[in-house]
């Protein structure tokens, strides 16, 4: 657990109170923030091998919902794989039945063929048990014989940096979000995906590649008519935004480049900053990045992201319950509260929930702390709160009490706040970088100043999170003022996955005819 110095004549409240203040940024920080993030944003769109890859990703253009045909998806890289047939109707709207798969940590970090194989059988599973495309399974044709079904087309929606050299083609740089395994790096993931099925005499051809970022991008634009960013605050936190080609200098003198026009760039934005010199790490941090599997990647990512949120708070109510003399649970930790990893972010946003806001009561101070001084709703809403502890971390119900209930809260509330108000910075960068927005005191035209600038979101945390959107927004209208935040929509790409592969294998088909 990290250590945390508490003052002599130290009480509960001070200790929050300094744990609040080391989680709440200035907006002269977001400010910073945003132009060391441009910075980093230029270094990797002038060349590869930066921690901020900036990927090309090919694609050139973005769907308006016109778009039709029916695609298999297979989506790797959040808390679950899933496999997805999507029927694109042409008229913005979609039908899509799916099915989702475990990956187990030993197929995270075994052999990357193993894992492969895996994706390869569930693709088969769920195609003979529940799409609708005319499949031949390997099993009804002899070995080695040639497919007597249709060839069922496959975009793959694979949720790490990869280097991608076209829409169906691409080796992956790094592996994130607790995945390790091994003899995948460098490889092209397309083809380590097509082997698989060929190894199982499939008939299913991988055309497209495409990040969740992008997915996301693009099946916003196909529900909304156009989008300019897409965003992913779940398990991982990552962006992708449409970029002049002329401004991605690395691409110059390529067939591409000549072409000029605009691309899909997928930013990689979790490894902002890996260097360390301008997000404002606690000793928490500091604990959660050496305690990962990959200390000194992903620092952006660990700051913000569904995989590291539960964690963080978990390091900190750990240094209270260790505090001399003990501030929370009088000292006392569960199995769940001591296991690394062991606090789920879903317990964060169960303790938002159970609080809700809506009333807006305030949490009552530490140091006069009563119980039975408190107002009837305050102390039902600590309640509710209680119970969430009590049931997640397994405590024993009278282990609990209201005043921890309030300290846990605080806690939790801060440290998603923090994400929340760092992820409002990505997405101002995006916009500074595209002209959409300024920085304070910074002259320049901007693009259509009156039209909505729509932006497409996915991930747990946007989604399931209360607040989250409210103080993203907070951060965004600091950097780029309130009339140019007002003007953003975000807008939830629900499967966004599934839909954006589905649009960008309609693409490499017919790029390929
Ligand atoms: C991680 C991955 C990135 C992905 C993001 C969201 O940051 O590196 O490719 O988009 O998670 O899933």
């Amino acid at each position: 657990m990290a250590p945390i110095s508490i003052p002599q004549d130290s009480n509960a409240q001070g200790v929050v109170d300094q744990i609040e203040r080391q989680f709440t940024l200035s907006p002269e920080t977001l400010i910073d923030l945003t132009k060391a993030f441009l910075n980093e944003f230029e270094l990797g769109l002038g060349s590869y091998g930066h921690p901020m890859a900036m990927i090309p990703t090919f694609v050139t253009g973005v769907p308006d919902g016109t778009e039709t045909g029916t695609f298999l998806a297979l989506d790797l890289g959040g808390t679950n794989m899933r496999v997805c047939e999507v029927v694109l109707n042409g008229d913005k709207t979609f039908n899509l039945i799916q099915q989702k798969f475990k990956v187990s940590e030993a197929l995270k970090s075994g052999e990357a063929t193993a894992l492969f194989d895996y994706l390869a059988d569930s693709v088969h599973t769920f195609l003979i048990t529940h799409a609708t495309t005319k499949y031949a399974s390997p099993h009804s044709v002899d070995a080695g014989a040639a497919p007597t079904g249709d060839i069922v087309h496959l975009g793959l929606t694979f949720s790490f940096p990869v280097e991608q050299t076209a829409l169906g083609a691409g080796k992956i740089l790094t592996w994130t979000k607790g995945f390790s395994a091994t003899g995948a790096i460098g490889n092209d993931v397309v083809k380590l995906l097509q082997d698989a099925f060929d190894r199982k005499s499939m008939h299913v051809k991988c055309v497209a590649l495409v990040n969740d970022t992008v997915g996301t991008l693009l099946s916003r634009s196909y529900i909304a008519g156009g989008s300019i960013v897409g965003a992913i605050f779940g398990t991982g936190t990552n962006g992708a935004y449409i970029e002049e080609v002329a401004k991605i200098r690395k691409l110059a003198n390529t067939p591409i480049a000549e072409k000029g026009g605009y691309m899909v760039v997928n930013t990689e934005w979790g490894a902002f900053n890996n260097s360390r010199s301008h997000l404002p790490f606690t000793s928490f941090d500091n604990a959660v990045d050496r305690l990962s599997i990959n200390p000194g990647f992903q620092a952006f990512e660990k700051f913000i992201s569904g995989m590291y949120l539960g964690e963080i708070a978990r390091q900190v109510l750990g240094s209270l319950v260790d505090a001399v003399p003990p501030i929370l649970f009088g000292g006392k930790g569960t199995p769940v509260l001591n296991a690394h990893y062991g606090l789920d972010t879903s317990f964060m946003s169960n303790i938002e929930t159970a609080w809700d806001d809506n009333d807006h009561h305030t949490i009552p101070s530490l140091d006069a702390f009563d119980q039975e001084q408190l107002h009837p709703h305050v102390r039902a809403k600590l309640d509710r709160i209680r119970q969430v502890i009590v049931e997640d971390l397994a405590f024993q119900s009278e282990k609990v009490t209201l005043k921890d209930a309030a300290i846990v809260r605080t806690i939790c509330y801060i440290v998603a706040r923090r994400a929340a108000t760092l992820s409002g910075v990505a997405l101002a960068t995006v916009l500074v970088q595209t002209d959409y927005a300024s920085l304070p005191g910074q002259a320049k035209s901007l693009k259509n100043e009156k039209e909505t600038i729509n932006v497409g979101v996915d991930g747990s945390l946007i989604e399931k999170y209360p607040e989250f959107e409210k103080d993203l927004r907070e951060s965004l209208r600091v950097v780029v003022g309130e009339d140019v935040e007002k003007r953003v929509d975000i807008g939830l790409a629900k499967d966004g996955s599934g839909v954006g592969a589905a649009l960008c294998a309609l693409q490499a088909l017919k790029q390929i005819h």
